[in-house]
C-alpha cells in the first residue's frame, strides 16, 4: 500500500542499510570458503573483476528502476516495461530466490548464535587442537534439533523488527555494526598475519595460479560477486524504492561495492593466513569459518570476550542482510495481494520457518535426502547464487540498458544531470553490453 511507504531518512542512512545488507555471512562466511574450494587468488581475480565492471552497473540498475519506480519488484518492472510486454515475470525468481536464500541463511546465522554462546560459556574458549573445533562443529550441526532450535530464534528476530518497518531500527542498527565489525576484523586481521607461516596464506589468497580458472571457478566467483553484493533477487531495488530524490546512485553504489569488497578481503586475510598457519586445508566448504575462527581466538588473549564479540556482531550483520532480503517479499506481498504489513511479515516467517527448517536439518537428520546430489541446504545455496541471481542480473541489465526509458535512465543516474555525468555512458555500455556478456559466457563455459 502506497501510503504506508516510508523513505529513508538520510543518505547515510541509505548507505548504511545497503552496506547492512551486503555484509554479511556472504562475506565472512561464504567468501573465505568459496576461495578456498576455487583455488585462492584465481578466484579471487575473477571476484574483483566481476564486482568492478557487472557488479557495479548492476547495483547502478537495480537502484533505478526502484527508485524511478518507487514500489516492490513485481510493480516496478510492470510501471517501466513497455505496454503488454512480460519482463515483470522475472520478478518471481527474484522473490523466489529471496525466500531461498532466507531459508538457508537463517541456518548460518543460527550458527553464529550457538558460537556466541559456546564462547561466552566457555565451552569453545578451551586451548583445544583444531581437531576439537572441527568436533565440534560436526557434532552440534549433526545435532539436528539444536541448530534448529537456532534458526528458529534467529528467524523469529528477524519477524519482529520487520514487522516494525523500514526505517526505524534498520538505518540505526546498520551504523553502528558496521564499523564495530570492521575494527573487529582488523584486529584478527593483524593477528593471523603475524602467525608463523602467514606468508603462505597471502600467496594462496593474492598470488593466482592462472591454471587453476576452470568453469567452475568462474560460476563460484561470479555467484559469490553476486550473492554478496545481494544483487540479482532485487534487495536493492526494493531498498532503492525507499531512496529520496537526491540521493547519488553511482556514488552509493560505488562505496556499497568497495566496502563489501574490503570485508570479504579482509575475512580472506583473516582465515588464509591461519590456516596454512594450522596446516589446514582450504578446501573445507561450508564449515570452514567455523572451524578456523574459534581456533584462533582460544588461542588469542582474552579469546572469549573476542569471540564472543565476533560472533554477536556476526550476527547483527546477518540480521540486515535477512531484513533486507525479507522485505522483498513483505513488499509484493503488500502492495500486490494487499496485506497488512504485519500479515505480510508473518507470511514470509512461515514459508522461511518451512524451508529454513529442512535446510537446518540438512547436516542431521536429512543429511541423506540429496536432489542433485546435494543436500536442500547445499542446493539453495548453490542453485541461487550460481544461477537464479545472476539469470536475474541478467535481465535487470538488458532492462536498465536497452529497454528503460533513456531520459528517465539519465535522470536518475545522474540526479537530473548534476551528479555521475562522467561516468554515465561508462554503466550504460555495461549494462547494455558487458554485464549480459560475461554472466552468459560463463554458462556457455560452464556447458561447453
Ligand atoms: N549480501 C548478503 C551477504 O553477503 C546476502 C544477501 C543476498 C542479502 C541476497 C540480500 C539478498 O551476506
Amino acid at each position: 500500500m502506497k501510503n504506508q511507504r516510508t523513505l529513508f531518512a538520510t543518505k547515510l542512512g541509505v548507505i548504511a542499510a545497503s552496506v547492512g545488507s551486503a555484509i554479511g555471512l556472504g562475506n565472512i562466511w561464504r567468501f573465505p570458503y568459496e576461495a578456498g574450494q576455487h583455488g585462492g587468488g584465481a578466484f579471487l581475480i575473477i571476484y574483483l573483476a566481476m564486482v568492478t565492471i557487472v557488479g557495479i552497473p548492476l547495483i547502478c540498475s537495480e537502484f533505478v528502476i526502484g527508485r524511478a519506480s518507487q514500489t516492490n519488484v513485481l510493480g516496478a518492472l510492470r510501471k517501466l516495461e513497455r505496454r503488454g510486454s512480460r519482463w515483470h515475470w522475472i520478478s518471481y525468481l527474484g522473490i523466489l530466490s529471496s525466500l531461498m536464500i532466507l531459508s538457508f541463511y537463517c541456518v548460518v546465522a543460527g550458527w553464529t548464535l550457538e558460537y556466541g554462546f559456546a564462547s561466552i560459556n566457555g565451552a569453545l574458549s578451551s586451548q583445544a587442537g583444531e581437531q576439537y573445533y572441527s568436533d565440534y562443529f560436526r557434532t552440534f550441526t549433526g545435532e539436528s534439533m539444536r541448530p534448529l532450535h537456532w534458526a528458529i530464534v534467529f528467524l523469529t528476530l528477524n519477524y519482529l523488527i520487520l514487522r516494525r518497518g523500514v526505517r526505524s531500527g534498520i538505518e540505526r542498527m546498520s551504523n553502528l555494526m558496521t564499523p564495530l565489525l570492521f575494527v573487529i576484523l582488523v584486529v584478527f586481521c593483524v593477528k593471523s598475519l603475524m602467525m608463523p607461516g602467514a606468508a603462505e596464506g597471502l600467496k594462496f589468497l593474492f598470488v593466482p595460479d592462472f591454471s587453476k580458472i576452470t568453469p567452475d571457478v568462474l560460476l563460484g566467483a561470479m555467484g559469490q560477486a553476486f550473492f554478496s553484493l545481494s544483487l540479482g533477487v532485487s534487495t536493492l531495488l526494493t531498498y532503492a524504492s525507499y531512496f529520496k530524490r537526491d540521493v547519488p546512485l553511482v556514488k552509493s553504489a560505488s562505496i556499497i561495492a568497495g566496502l563489501d569488497t574490503a570485508f570479504a578481503i579482509i575475512a580472506g586475510l583473516i582465515i588464509f593466513p591461519a590456516l596454512f598457519s594450522f596446516n589446514m586445508e582450504p578446501a573445507e566448504g561450508p564449515r570452514l569459518v567455523f572451524e578456523v575462527l574459534p581456533y584462533i581466538f582460544s588461542h588469542t588473549a582474552g579469546g572469549q570476550f573476542w569471540a564472543a564479540g565476533f560472533f554477536f556482531l556476526l550476527f547483527l550483520a546477518s540480521i540486515t542482510s535477512t531484513i533486507s532480503m525479507s522485505e522483498i517479499s513483505i513488499a509484493f506481498f503488500c502492495e500486490e495481494w494487499h496485506m497488512s504489513r504485519e500479515k505480510a511479515s508473518l507470511l514470509n516467517y512461515v514459508i522461511a520457518l518451512v524451508f529454513g527448517t529442512i535446510c537446518a536439518l540438512s547436516f542431521g537428520m536429512l543429511s541423506d535426502f540429496t536432489i542433485f546430489g546435494m543436500t536442500v541446504f547445499d542446493l539453495f545455496n548453490n542453485i541461487t547464487a550460481n544461477y537464479f541471481m545472476p539469470i536475474c542480473c541478467i535481465f535487470f541489465s538488458i532492462f536498465a540498458g536497452w529497454m528503460m526509458d533513456k531520459n528517465l535512465l539519465h535522470n536518475q543516474l545522474t540526479n537530473n544531470g548534476k551528479t555521475a555525468r562522467r561516468f554515465f555512458p561508462a554503466i550504460v555500455f555495461c549494462l547494455k553490453f558487458v554485464a549480459p556478456t560475461a554472466i552468459l559466457a560463463v554458462f556457455v563455459y560452464q556447458l561447453i
